[in-house]
């Protein structure tokens, strides 16, 4: 459902979590899930208005946001100088400290990138208006800094449905870094998948946490295993995040450093609240976790000493995830129970790889016929001569981003 502006009612505070391109219907799930009603799809997310704690909830729970916000302000304007005068006008100390470093970066739409060009001038503008507006008042301006801010707005600039105006939304991060950099992943990997998107290939799958065997064939870094057992242990994904915050008080969502958010009792300490729970549940979830059910192929022993790496820095515990070094085109699936198969095989980026890779494609989906009865069978890849090396018969292609490249996560039944 799009945002319907003049039916936009002010009583609930306005978030925007943004996503990987085509994870909004993933996203608006969970965030539905959670309770809250007021949702609208959005390209690259999903706007919602809820208390602001649910808002938190979101943040901590959700896999598939890579960044959640808080919208303060929609101004309609014509141009980047309305937009000075009009923010100049806003409560920025309410917002944030005079003391504190902030960032603005501008994101706009098709008709707006048309139209203005520069997205620059529009961060600058914002930033004029508000160290005008704070040094008006006090005297001084706080400063700017754009590698490690205390505060970072987002400035999205898009058109109007009707008419020659535009809408300018100015958004704060409520996260600071990242959601999708969960905590446990090595840096020594050439080709992982981001985290949120490892969780939305899973999510897209049929997994059923509760009966189903579920095998990565080429695994890689481990960041498909890592989500798929999170999702079985309910564990939410900001479960190392939490950790300094809850043993050592260090601060590791931003909103927790931001006045507009502190002053908001009620919001804090319900956050805090929830911050606890994902802890303890998580701590609880991993050391009762039954083992045999999750289990890792790769043909190179470096991307399994990564993955066991990444396993120890989750703090998944040895025994829930079984690692073999095997080729996946001479593997065999458990008989019973069987279940989920998936892998995201070698694209092959460099110069004359395609054609050994068409031969691995082919051989692997080879064995997945002979091997693999009674299981779902899901290939990730972005190639799609490569998948026609895939004799067995598509049974879903679900189309997905890896960054800009686009992919589909094709499913295979076996009989
Ligand atoms: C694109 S990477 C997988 C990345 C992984 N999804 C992640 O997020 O880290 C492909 C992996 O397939 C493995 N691979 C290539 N050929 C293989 C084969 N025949 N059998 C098993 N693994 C293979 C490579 O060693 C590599 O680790």
């Amino acid at each position: 459902m799009k945002r319907d502006e003049n039916k936009r009612v002010y009583d609930q505070p306005g978030f925007f979590a943004s996503c990987p391109k085509e994870c909004e219907s993933l996203l608006e799930k969970e965030i539905r899930d959670l309770g809250i009603t007021r949702v609208f799809v959005e390209k690259g997310g999903v706007f919602f208005r809820c208390e602001t704690d649910i808002a938190c909830k979101v943040m901590l729970q959700s896999r598939i946001a890579s960044r959640v916000f808080h919208e303060i302000q929609v101004y309609t304007i014509a141009d980047e100088k309305e937009l000075y005068s009009l923010a100049k006008e806003k409560w920025w100390d309410k917002i944030f400290d005079l003391k504190q470093t902030f960032m603005i970066k501008t994101l706009f739409d098709i008709d707006s990138k048309y139209k203005f060009k520069n997205s620059m001038i529009f961060s600058q503008l914002l930033k004029d208006a508000i160290v005008d507006n704070f040094r008006d008042k006090y005297g001084e301006r706080p400063s700017v800094d754009t590698v490690n801010p205390d505060i970072s707005f987002l400035l999205r600039i898009q058109k109007k449905e009707k008419g020659e105006l535009f809408n300018a939304h100015i958004l704060i991060d409520m996260c600071g870094e990242p959601l999708s950099n969960r905590g446990y992943r090595d840096v020594g990997f050439q080709a992982p998948l981001r985290e949120n998107l490892a969780a939305a290939i899973v999510m897209s799958t049929d997994f059923d946490p509760n009966k189903d065997i579920f095998i990565d064939s080429m695994c890689g870094s481990g960041s498909i295993l890592i989500e798929a057992v999170l999702i079985k242990g309910k564990i939410a994904p900001t479960y190392l995040r939490v950790r300094p915050y809850v043993e050592k008080k260090q601060i590791t969502f931003d909103c927790l450093k931001h006045p507009w958010f502190i002053n908001d009792k009620k919001a804090e300490r319900l956050f805090i609240q929830y911050i606890n729970e994902v802890y303890s549940q998580s701590i609880d979830a991993l050391q009762n976790f039954e083992t045999g059910q999750f289990l890792g192929f790769d043909i190179s022993e470096q991307s399994l000493t990564i993955t066991r790496s990444n396993l120890r820095a989750a703090k998944i515990p040895e025994q829930i995830v079984m690692l073999n070094k095997r080729d996946a085109t001479k593997i065999h699936g458990i008989e019973d129970p069987p279940g989920i198969v998936i892998c995201n095989p070698p694209y092959g980026e460099r110069m004359g790889e395609e054609e050994n890779l068409k031969t691995l494609y082919h051989e692997y989906g080879e064995n997945l016929k002979q091997n693999f009865k009674g299981y779902r069978a899901y290939i990730f890849t972005s190639k799609p001569d490569l998948r026609k090396s895939i004799s067995l018969q598509t049974k879903a292609r679900i189309p997905l981003f890896n960054g800009n490249l686009e992919c589909r996560l094709i499913k295979y039944e076996l009989y």
